[in-house]
């Protein structure tokens, strides 16, 4: 750490982001052949999955729960309280500050609760670690203005919302220092498959359906926890499948690579291997439902967030396919 305080740097970098994005966007725009695909029938529901209104949880039978290569022992009410993050592996990651493990009652919930002590986050919400710091506080501030929002409202980026108008900037500064010192693992198998298992929805995220078969994957991606038992308990080692359509990786890498005339090089911003570059996000070995969601959200404008706009010629002419390629390739690669 130099001696400028990390808000300081941190908002030097907003702005010289702020002046590149106007340039930048402009430029690249006019590489672009004209006109925009249609979008489909709207917010695909495989990415976006919505918990259905019986959905019940079992209760608590006070028994000490497990998971593999952890000597940690936590109770399905200590799992399930989003004012405390389960670590099941101390040694994973640094101590995590209060506003991760624990968070500030009643209205800033734990950081770690969800996005899991070491930031792998899951397909239902967002992997942390290594983002950079001065992201994670421009992302903090667009969902309280209100400028990063969902298609499909009503879903749970309605708790980052609440959590953002609750929670201070020193909190903030807290929460993404110790998440972009974290390092990004792939937790993300992707497998090009005509059939994919059923599935079904648990807590904002798809499963194996309980009676298990499979289906035509068709133009879809399906991405589920590998073990779900211990996805459900938060563990961050927890490992995923993604199936997504055959050819699609080699598709998405040959238009991240030269925009196929419909969109423009990632790697420009996004770095020569994708994993980032200054503050601009990684998005190599991410959950493709999440990019997919996050590519959505840009094309339809429910993420319209301060540097938002430089992700505008990336998406404006994108198919659904294109956006399906585009993921499974990213999430094929290593973090
Ligand atoms: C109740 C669950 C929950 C809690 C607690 C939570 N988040 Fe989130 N977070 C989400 C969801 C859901 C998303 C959005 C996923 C999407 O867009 O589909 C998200 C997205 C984010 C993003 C955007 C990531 C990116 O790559 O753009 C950041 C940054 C973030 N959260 C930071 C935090 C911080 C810091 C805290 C603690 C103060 C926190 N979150 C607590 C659920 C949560
Ligand atoms: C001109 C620069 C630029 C280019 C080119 C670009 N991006 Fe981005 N991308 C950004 C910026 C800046 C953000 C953060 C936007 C925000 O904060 O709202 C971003 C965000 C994203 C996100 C969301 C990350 C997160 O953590 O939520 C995804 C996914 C993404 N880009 C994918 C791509 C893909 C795929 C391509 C190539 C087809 C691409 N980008 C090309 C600048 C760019």
């Amino acid at each position: 750490m130099g001696a400028t305080p990390g808000s300081v740097r941190s908002f030097r970098a907003m702005r010289r982001m702020r002046k590149i994005i106007l340039v930048l966007s402009l430029v690249l725009s006019s590489r672009l052949a004209a006109g925009s695909p249609p979008l489909g029938d709207g917010p695909p529901s495989w990415a976006y999955p919505v918990n259905s209104p019986g959905l019940t949880e079992p209760a608590d039978d006070g028994r000490p729960l497990q998971v593999p290569d952890s000597a940690a022992r936590f109770t399905l009410t200590q799992i399930r309280d989003l004012n405390f993050c389960p670590d099941w592996h101390p040694g994973d990651h640094p101590a995590m500050p209060e506003i991760v493990a624990r968070g500030r009652k009643p209205a800033v919930l734990a950081c770690g609760s969800c996005h899991r002590a070491d930031g792998s986050g899951g397909p239902e919400n967002a992997r942390l670690a290594g983002l950079p710091a001065a992201y994670i506080v421009q992302q903090l501030a667009d969902f309280k203005s209100g400028a990063r929002k969902t298609s499909v409202p009503g879903r749970n980026p309605d708790w980052m919302v609440a959590i953002a108008n609750a929670i201070t900037s020193e909190e903030i500064e807290a929460a993404a220092a110790y998440f972009s010192s974290l390092k990004p693992r792939s937790a993300v198998r992707v497998v090009e498959a005509v059939n994919a298992p059923k599935v079904r929805v648990v807590d904002w995220h798809l499963a194996v359906a309980s009676t298990p078969g499979t289906e035509p994957l068709g133009g879809r991606i399906i991405e589920v926890p590998e073990n779900l038992e211990q996805f459900e308990r938060r563990d961050g080692r927890s490992r995923l499948i993604a199936y997504v359509p055959s050819g699609s990786i080699q598709r998405g890498r040959e238009l991240a690579a030269s925009g196929g005339n419909r969109t423009v090089t990632c790697s420009i911003c996004h770095g020569p291997d994708l994993k980032g570059l200054g503050p601009i996000p990684g998005i190599a070995g991410r959950s493709p439902s999440y990019v997919i969601r996050q590519l959505y959200d840009f094309r339809a404008g429910a993420r319209a967030g301060a540097w938002s706009a430089l992700m505008k010629p990336a998406v404006e002419k994108l198919s659904m396919d294109d956006m399906i390629s585009l993921a499974a390739y990213v999430a094929s690669l290593s973090s």
